[in-house]
């Protein structure tokens, strides 16, 4: 009997016997709402934060200026003949919204992270890097067979101290973070992490995947709302959040942009993200610039919502956006309590290992601007006051 009879029926037992087992589920979107089998449940797990991605007007405006002109696949790398006027474009619009030098666009978020940190294999490099921050910003230093050093969440006192114990053992360093960061929900000290940056000679890389469009100066992230655009060397954000479409944004100096080009493997082995998709989120960037009011109803929801759960009894951390934890501090009370909310109507999945700590398992709730305060009574109606049940 060859190994991998067996292997796989082991895999799955020991997924569920750890409450990690995972299914896609089939869904279908319907605004706010998602359909799963016959029933319509709300989204509680869309980053849609503004109800772009599927907002028909919007849609046919976009679909009318490109009638029949514009190609639809990349047709190769970027470096061979994947270029096109339309990411050219993506990419001088996100430039000059962040107020950076240049942007380079790959296909998706995870792309950008993988393709910055693999950039500089074999160059002595290390990371000083957040304990939270996405898997994306893991795997790139592990492609590039990076040193790694984690601080505790947040924690700038250990930064420092990893800094003093360590830097000077490096030839080249990195301090990377996420802005807000997508599973704790809270943000990141923008204005300590680039001081330390300067001080021990490190280039400074902040994500914004979930910030971007939802604060700052026409919704142009939390690194120019705290006025360090100029202070962080490289400012990352994803197409397929508030922006509603898809790829991943880098914005930076020429310099470095000519760097990624020539040693990022994801970027010279892949072939370019779409054009027609590129071309959508030129167009959201724009609509999402000018969606102040939108932003306003989102922040007023969101401070609405955590209000009322801490008011129940709930630990939601330290979190203080749009992405709300419900920390439940188990993966089989997360599977619960988002099992109950499935039977009352509400979609929002476990969040559990490997992707936090089991300590930090939750039920993680993001708020859109498509939702009205009536959905949020729901949720809390659904929630109940007692926090877990056996
Ligand atoms: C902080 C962060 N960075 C990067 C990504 C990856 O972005 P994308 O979904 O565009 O690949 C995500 C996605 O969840 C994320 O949360």
């Amino acid at each position: 009997m060859s190994w991998f009879e067996t292997f796989f029926a082991e895999q799955e037992y020991q997924l569920k016997e750890r409450n990690q087992y995972r299914q896609i589920q089939a869904i279908l979107r319907k605004g706010k709402h998602i359909i799963t089998g016959k029933n319509q449940v709300l989204n509680l797990a869309s980053n849609d934060y503004l109800g772009l991605a599927g907002n028909s007007q919007h849609i046919e405006d976009f679909l009318k200026q490109y009638k029949n002109n514009i190609f639809m696949g990349s047709t190769s790398s970027r470096l061979i003949s994947g270029d096109s006027p339309e990411l050219r474009e993506a990419e001088e619009r996100f430039a000059k919204w962040i107020k950076k030098e240049t942007a380079l666009i790959l296909p998706s978020g995870y792309h950008a992270n993988i393709s910055i940190f693999a950039a500089f294999q074999e160059t002595d490099t290390c990371v000083f890097m957040d304990k939270s921050c996405h898997a994306s910003m893991y795997d790139g230093v592990k492609l590039g067979s990076l040193k790694l050093y984690r601080y505790p969440h947040n924690n700038m006192e250990m930064l420092l101290k990893l800094l003093k114990k360590h830097r000077a053992k490096h030839k080249n360093a990195i301090i990377a973070t996420e802005a807000l960061f997508s599973m704790d929900g809270d943000t990141a000290d923008i204005k300590n992490i680039s001081q330390l940056a300067k001080e021990y000679d490190c280039i400074s890389i902040v994500d914004e995947a979930h910030s971007i469009g939802i604060t700052g100066p026409h919704g142009a992230g939390i690194t120019r709302k705290t006025e360090l655009e100029q202070d962080i060397d490289i400012i990352i954000a994803t197409g397929g959040k508030a922006l509603g479409a898809a790829g991943g944004l880098i914005a930076c100096s020429n310099k470095i942009r000519t760097f990624l080009i020539n040693r990022s493997r994801p970027l010279i082995y892949s072939t370019a993200i779409s054009p027609i998709i590129a071309a959508w989120l030129s167009y959201t960037m724009e609509k999402v610039k000018k969606m102040q009011k939108e932003r306003e109803k989102l922040k007023s929801l969101w401070e609405y919502t955590r209000k009322k759960l801490k008011q129940k009894g709930y630990n939601t951390g330290n979190s203080n956006m749009q992405i709300i934890p419900i920390i439940t501090g188990s993966s089989k009370q997360a599977l619960f309590l988002s099992e109950k909310l499935r039977n009352n109507g509400i979609y929002s999945p476990a969040i559990r290992p490997p992707t936090v700590r089991e300590t930090k398992s939750c039920v993680r709730i993001s708020i859109t601007s498509l939702m009205e305060k009536t959905d949020i009574h729901q949720l809390l109606e659904s929630i109940g006051d007692t926090q877990y049940e056996s």
